[in-house]
Protein backbone atom coordinates (compact mmCIF):
# COMPACT_ATOMS: atom_id res chain seq x y z
CA UNK A 1 0.00 0.00 0.00
CA UNK A 2 1.07 3.40 -0.71
CA UNK A 3 0.25 6.65 0.65
CA UNK A 4 -0.70 10.22 -1.05
CA UNK A 5 -1.14 13.41 0.53
CA UNK A 6 -3.45 15.95 -1.72
CA UNK A 7 -3.88 19.11 -0.85
CA UNK A 8 -6.38 21.65 -2.29
CA UNK A 9 -5.98 25.00 -4.15
CA UNK A 10 -2.87 26.75 -1.93
CA UNK A 11 -4.25 30.23 -2.23
CA UNK A 12 -1.89 32.68 -0.65
CA UNK A 13 1.91 33.26 -0.32
CA UNK A 14 1.47 33.14 3.75
CA UNK A 15 -0.70 29.61 2.73
CA UNK A 16 2.75 28.24 0.73
CA UNK A 17 4.90 29.51 3.12
CA UNK A 18 2.57 27.67 6.00
CA UNK A 19 3.36 24.12 3.74
CA UNK A 20 6.77 24.68 2.92
CA UNK A 21 7.67 24.86 7.18
CA UNK A 22 5.11 22.28 8.10
CA UNK A 23 4.80 19.47 5.29
CA UNK A 24 7.59 16.96 6.33
CA UNK A 25 6.30 16.80 9.89
CA UNK A 26 2.72 16.28 8.39
CA UNK A 27 4.10 13.46 5.66
CA UNK A 28 5.89 11.83 9.18
CA UNK A 29 2.86 11.90 11.04
CA UNK A 30 0.55 10.67 8.27
CA UNK A 31 3.01 8.16 6.93
CA UNK A 32 2.56 9.67 3.52
CA UNK A 33 4.62 8.30 0.70
CA UNK A 34 3.84 11.11 -1.89
CA UNK A 35 2.64 14.53 -1.70
CA UNK A 36 0.63 16.75 -4.25
CA UNK A 37 -0.16 20.05 -3.62
CA UNK A 38 -2.87 22.24 -6.35
CA UNK A 39 -0.32 25.25 -6.17
CA UNK A 40 -2.03 27.53 -9.29
CA UNK A 41 -2.89 30.72 -6.58
CA UNK A 42 0.12 30.63 -4.58
CA UNK A 43 0.58 33.94 -5.76
CA UNK A 44 -2.38 35.01 -4.26
CA UNK A 45 -5.21 33.98 -6.82
CA UNK A 46 -2.89 34.90 -9.67
CA UNK A 47 -0.86 31.91 -10.20
CA UNK A 48 2.38 30.38 -9.11
CA UNK A 49 6.12 32.13 -8.51
CA UNK A 50 9.12 30.19 -9.31
CA UNK A 51 9.73 31.19 -5.66
CA UNK A 52 6.76 29.37 -4.28
CA UNK A 53 7.11 26.75 -5.99
CA UNK A 54 10.56 25.94 -4.95
CA UNK A 55 9.85 26.58 -1.26
CA UNK A 56 6.66 24.12 -1.90
CA UNK A 57 9.05 21.06 -3.41
CA UNK A 58 11.66 21.39 -1.02
CA UNK A 59 9.42 21.68 2.10
CA UNK A 60 7.90 17.84 1.25
CA UNK A 61 6.24 18.60 -2.00
CA UNK A 62 6.19 15.89 -4.78
CA UNK A 63 4.13 17.65 -7.05
CA UNK A 64 2.40 20.52 -7.91
CA UNK A 65 -0.51 20.52 -10.04
CA UNK A 66 -2.65 23.58 -11.51
CA UNK A 67 -5.18 25.42 -12.84
CA UNK A 68 -7.18 28.11 -14.73
CA UNK A 69 -4.47 30.60 -13.53
CA UNK A 70 -1.52 29.08 -13.55
CA UNK A 71 0.17 30.41 -16.84
CA UNK A 72 -0.52 33.78 -15.28
CA UNK A 73 2.80 34.89 -13.71
CA UNK A 74 5.40 34.52 -16.26
CA UNK A 75 8.25 33.21 -13.44
CA UNK A 76 7.13 29.80 -13.08
CA UNK A 77 7.24 29.60 -17.28
CA UNK A 78 10.87 27.72 -16.89
CA UNK A 79 9.99 25.42 -14.02
CA UNK A 80 7.50 24.14 -16.27
CA UNK A 81 9.42 23.36 -19.34
CA UNK A 82 11.70 21.71 -17.05
CA UNK A 83 8.86 19.19 -17.06
CA UNK A 84 8.82 16.73 -13.68
CA UNK A 85 6.97 18.18 -10.53
CA UNK A 86 5.73 21.16 -11.59
CA UNK A 87 2.50 20.60 -14.04
CA UNK A 88 -0.12 23.09 -15.72
CA UNK A 89 -3.25 22.18 -16.82
CA UNK A 90 -3.52 19.52 -19.87
CA UNK A 91 -6.18 21.25 -22.19
CA UNK A 92 -3.84 24.09 -22.98
CA UNK A 93 -2.13 23.48 -26.57
CA UNK A 94 1.19 22.15 -27.29
CA UNK A 95 2.85 25.80 -27.66
CA UNK A 96 1.84 26.73 -24.44
CA UNK A 97 4.98 26.31 -21.59
CA UNK A 98 5.18 22.77 -20.07
CA UNK A 99 3.04 19.69 -19.69
CA UNK A 100 -0.11 18.41 -18.12
CA UNK A 101 1.27 15.28 -16.78
CA UNK A 102 4.03 13.60 -15.04
CA UNK A 103 5.26 10.51 -13.90
CA UNK A 104 6.97 10.21 -10.68
CA UNK A 105 8.53 7.68 -8.03
CA UNK A 106 6.40 6.72 -5.72
CA UNK A 107 8.07 4.54 -2.97
CA UNK A 108 9.58 1.62 -5.30
CA UNK A 109 6.77 2.07 -8.00
CA UNK A 110 5.81 4.98 -10.17
CA UNK A 111 2.78 7.59 -10.25
CA UNK A 112 1.06 9.12 -13.37
CA UNK A 113 0.06 12.36 -12.13
CA UNK A 114 -2.10 14.17 -14.28
CA UNK A 115 -3.38 17.67 -13.73
CA UNK A 116 -6.54 18.77 -16.05
CA UNK A 117 -9.37 21.42 -16.41
CA UNK A 118 -12.90 20.93 -16.17
CA UNK A 119 -15.00 22.63 -19.24
CA UNK A 120 -18.44 23.77 -17.92
CA UNK A 121 -18.05 27.09 -16.43
CA UNK A 122 -14.50 27.22 -17.02
CA UNK A 123 -12.19 29.22 -19.89
CA UNK A 124 -13.61 28.73 -23.16
CA UNK A 125 -12.41 27.29 -26.24
CA UNK A 126 -10.30 24.49 -24.41
CA UNK A 127 -10.38 21.03 -25.08
CA UNK A 128 -12.39 18.10 -23.05
CA UNK A 129 -10.16 16.30 -20.45
CA UNK A 130 -12.04 12.61 -20.59
CA UNK A 131 -10.31 11.79 -24.10
CA UNK A 132 -7.50 14.01 -23.18
CA UNK A 133 -6.75 12.26 -20.02
CA UNK A 134 -7.18 8.59 -22.37
CA UNK A 135 -4.66 9.43 -24.75
CA UNK A 136 -2.39 9.93 -22.06
CA UNK A 137 -3.39 7.22 -20.42
CA UNK A 138 -2.97 5.10 -23.22
CA UNK A 139 0.69 6.87 -24.56
CA UNK A 140 1.50 5.81 -21.40
CA UNK A 141 0.42 2.38 -20.78
CA UNK A 142 3.25 -0.05 -19.05
CA UNK A 143 5.29 3.01 -17.92
CA UNK A 144 3.66 3.47 -14.31
CA UNK A 145 1.90 1.80 -11.22
CA UNK A 146 -0.66 4.32 -10.12
CA UNK A 147 -2.30 7.56 -11.65
CA UNK A 148 -4.45 10.14 -10.28
CA UNK A 149 -5.62 13.22 -12.38
CA UNK A 150 -5.93 16.65 -10.51
CA UNK A 151 -9.51 17.49 -12.14
CA UNK A 152 -9.78 21.18 -11.72
CA UNK A 153 -13.26 22.27 -12.51
CA UNK A 154 -16.59 23.80 -11.48
CA UNK A 155 -19.49 21.51 -12.19
CA UNK A 156 -19.25 18.69 -9.64
CA UNK A 157 -21.67 16.75 -12.34
CA UNK A 158 -18.61 17.23 -14.67
CA UNK A 159 -15.93 16.11 -12.15
CA UNK A 160 -18.02 12.45 -11.42
CA UNK A 161 -18.73 12.37 -15.44
CA UNK A 162 -15.04 12.23 -15.65
CA UNK A 163 -14.40 9.92 -12.56
CA UNK A 164 -17.29 7.32 -13.70
CA UNK A 165 -16.07 7.40 -17.16
CA UNK A 166 -12.78 6.65 -15.62
CA UNK A 167 -13.53 4.03 -13.22
CA UNK A 168 -10.79 1.31 -12.93
CA UNK A 169 -8.67 2.66 -15.22
CA UNK A 170 -7.28 5.57 -13.32
CA UNK A 171 -6.06 5.07 -9.10
CA UNK A 172 -7.86 8.21 -8.35
CA UNK A 173 -10.04 11.28 -9.45
CA UNK A 174 -9.48 14.33 -7.00
CA UNK A 175 -11.13 17.63 -7.79
CA UNK A 176 -10.10 21.22 -7.14
CA UNK A 177 -11.30 24.87 -7.57
CA UNK A 178 -14.36 25.55 -5.43
CA UNK A 179 -11.67 25.93 -2.34
CA UNK A 180 -14.57 24.32 -0.34
CA UNK A 181 -14.23 20.87 0.68
CA UNK A 182 -17.08 18.21 -0.10
CA UNK A 183 -17.82 15.26 1.54
CA UNK A 184 -18.25 12.74 -0.77
CA UNK A 185 -15.20 10.88 -1.01
CA UNK A 186 -16.01 7.17 -2.36
CA UNK A 187 -14.19 4.42 -3.86
CA UNK A 188 -15.82 3.84 -7.43
CA UNK A 189 -17.49 0.54 -8.09
CA UNK A 190 -14.55 -0.74 -10.02
CA UNK A 191 -11.71 0.63 -7.51
CA UNK A 192 -11.03 4.40 -8.11
CA UNK A 193 -10.94 6.91 -5.74
CA UNK A 194 -12.65 9.92 -6.32
CA UNK A 195 -13.78 12.94 -4.28
CA UNK A 196 -15.46 16.39 -5.89
CA UNK A 197 -13.04 19.14 -4.26
CA UNK A 198 -11.00 18.75 -1.88
CA UNK A 199 -10.77 22.25 -0.68
CA UNK A 200 -8.22 25.00 -0.14
CA UNK A 201 -5.11 25.43 1.84
CA UNK A 202 -5.72 29.05 3.10
CA UNK A 203 -7.00 31.47 5.17
CA UNK A 204 -9.77 30.74 7.17
CA UNK A 205 -13.09 33.25 7.92
CA UNK A 206 -12.99 34.43 4.33
CA UNK A 207 -14.86 34.07 1.23
CA UNK A 208 -12.86 31.04 -0.77
CA UNK A 209 -9.58 32.83 1.30
CA UNK A 210 -10.76 36.34 0.41
CA UNK A 211 -11.89 39.09 3.17
CA UNK A 212 -15.75 39.24 3.39
CA UNK A 213 -15.65 43.49 3.04
CA UNK A 214 -13.85 42.98 -0.51
CA UNK A 215 -16.54 40.71 -1.87
CA UNK A 216 -19.35 42.14 -0.58
CA UNK A 217 -18.51 45.07 -2.24
CA UNK A 218 -17.46 44.07 -5.07
CA UNK A 219 -21.13 42.58 -5.12
CA UNK A 220 -23.07 45.70 -4.16
CA UNK A 221 -20.87 47.67 -6.52
CA UNK A 222 -19.88 45.73 -9.19
CA UNK A 223 -16.23 47.32 -8.97
CA UNK A 224 -13.07 45.46 -9.29
CA UNK A 225 -11.68 46.19 -6.18
CA UNK A 226 -8.60 44.56 -5.44
CA UNK A 227 -8.50 41.23 -3.40
CA UNK A 228 -7.67 41.01 -0.27
CA UNK A 229 -6.64 37.82 1.84
CA UNK A 230 -8.58 37.15 4.72
CA UNK A 231 -6.98 37.47 8.54
CA UNK A 232 -7.89 34.02 9.25
CA UNK A 233 -5.58 30.84 10.66
CA UNK A 234 -4.35 29.28 7.72
CA UNK A 235 -5.87 25.67 7.31
CA UNK A 236 -5.39 22.74 4.82
CA UNK A 237 -8.15 20.88 3.33
CA UNK A 238 -6.92 18.02 2.05
CA UNK A 239 -7.38 14.37 1.33
CA UNK A 240 -5.53 11.01 1.88
CA UNK A 241 -5.73 8.25 -0.82
CA UNK A 242 -4.58 4.63 -0.01
CA UNK A 243 -3.45 2.43 -3.02
CA UNK A 244 -2.68 -0.75 -4.53
CA UNK A 245 0.48 -0.28 -6.11
CA UNK A 246 0.03 -4.11 -7.67
CA UNK A 247 -3.81 -3.75 -8.82
CA UNK A 248 -3.38 0.13 -9.72
CA UNK A 249 -6.66 0.62 -7.41
CA UNK A 250 -7.46 2.52 -4.53
CA UNK A 251 -8.22 0.86 -1.20
CA UNK A 252 -9.48 4.23 0.83
CA UNK A 253 -9.46 7.80 0.98
CA UNK A 254 -10.28 10.11 3.83
CA UNK A 255 -10.88 13.89 3.76
CA UNK A 256 -8.40 15.73 6.78
CA UNK A 257 -7.62 19.27 7.59
CA UNK A 258 -5.06 19.99 9.36
CA UNK A 259 -4.46 24.34 10.40
CA UNK A 260 -1.23 26.07 12.04
CA UNK A 261 -3.47 26.82 15.06
CA UNK A 262 -2.34 22.99 15.51
CA UNK A 263 0.76 22.46 14.88
FE1 LIG B 1 -8.92 27.58 -10.12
Amino acid sequence: MLRVLFIGDVIAPRAADFLAKSLWSVRRRLEVDFVIVNGENASFLGGISDEAAEALLSGGADCITGGNHTLQTRSIYRKLEEGGAVLRPLNYPDEAPGCGYSILPIGSARILVISALGTVYMEPGLADPLPLIERVLAREEGRYDLSLVDLHAEATGEKLTVAHALDGRISAVIGTHTHVQTADEQILPCGTAYLSDVGMCGPSGGILGVAPHVMIKRSRTHIRIPYAEATGPIVANAAIVDLDETSGKALAIRRISFSEDEL
